[in-house]
């Protein structure tokens, strides 16, 4: 989990053509889609993190900084903890399916893999997704686009998403089509479990180009006629993984909301495809 203010955003030239990077390890093949298989999520041209120019960008900015740091997370022990709870919490059974979206250097990819799920990440910087797998030897990591996802869908039984830059806008409409572009790699009785992180000020993070949504802005971050959705639940990693899935609840939430004064909280939402 990054604790510092290190989530940024800028931009310019991927470097890929396919999207997916030749793997030296190559992915499931059963997961991967086949050239007419194509899901491509559109924002038209509007200016957002799944611009065009402004993914080469961001590429660029993330090569640069996975060439030379890193993220800083909880301790694996906290980590494993928390993403064991969260995964109770979402009704993923063990051994299941998961896909990592934005994994940066596979850090969640390879916890999740470590207590038994099947993962996947998926990032666009090839240098992080370089770097991953040589830290991470078991973990399948690809180098790709999340707005091109090179997956077959209906293939996962929970994507996860912690703080990908594609819902780095202002743009509600833009958040809430992704999500419900995720749902489609989801199989039945599959969830996408997206997190993010705000101070609810709608201001940027200092140092970086990272929007702390407002509390209003981020209840809209789902389409509830396209996506059944919990959420959004107020919590904190670390608490989460002291008390288990009880951090992750409706009362808990209430209770953080009313607390004065700004902390940066996690927020996080369960969203599978609608049923009716
Ligand atoms: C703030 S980092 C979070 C990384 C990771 N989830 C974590 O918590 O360590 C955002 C990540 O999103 C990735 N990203 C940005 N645009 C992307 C895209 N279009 N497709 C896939 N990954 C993308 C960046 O390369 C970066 O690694």
């Amino acid at each position: 989990m990054r604790t510092g203010t290190s989530s940024l955003v800028l931009a310019t030239p991927e470097t890929g053509s396919s999207g997916l990077e030749s793997a030296r390890r190559p992915l499931t093949s059963s997961l991967m889609q086949t050239q007419d298989d194509q899901n491509v999520y559109r924002f038209g041209d509007r200016d957002l993190p799944s611009n065009e120019t402004t993914k080469k960008s961001l590429q660029q900015y993330y090569d640069r900084f996975y060439e030379s740091s890193e993220f800083r997370y909880y301790d694996e022990r906290t980590t494993k903890s928390f993403l064991r709870a969260l995964l109770r919490r979402a009704g993923v059974p063990d051994n299941s399916r998961i896909l990592d979206v934005g994994c940066a250097t596979g850090f969640y990819t390879e916890q999740f893999r470590d207590i038994g799920s099947r993962s996947v990440g998926i990032d666009i910087s090839r240098i992080g997704v370089l770097k991953g797998r040589e830290k991470y030897s078991e973990t399948q990591l690809a180098a790709g686009d999340a707005s091109k996802m090179p997956f077959k869908m209906n293939s996962f039984d929970a994507v996860f998403m912690l703080g990908c830059s594609l819902t780095n806008t202002r743009d509600l409409q833009a958040i809430q089509s992704y999500h419900t572009y995720l749902t489609g790699f989801l199989r039945n009785g599959g969830v996408v479990i997206s997190i993010g992180g705000s101070d609810f000020s709608g201001n940027t993070a200092q140092g970086s180009e990272w929007i702390y949504h407002t509390y209003e802005q981020i209840r809209n971050f789902v389409n509830r006629n396209e996506v059944d959705a919990e959420g959004p639940y107020i919590t904190n990693l670390k608490l989460v993984s002291k008390i288990g899935r009880i951090g992750i609840s409706k009362t808990l939430t209430r209770f953080l909301l009313k607390l004065p004064g700004s902390r940066r909280w996690t927020l996080i939402f369960f969203i599978r495809k609608k049923t009716h």
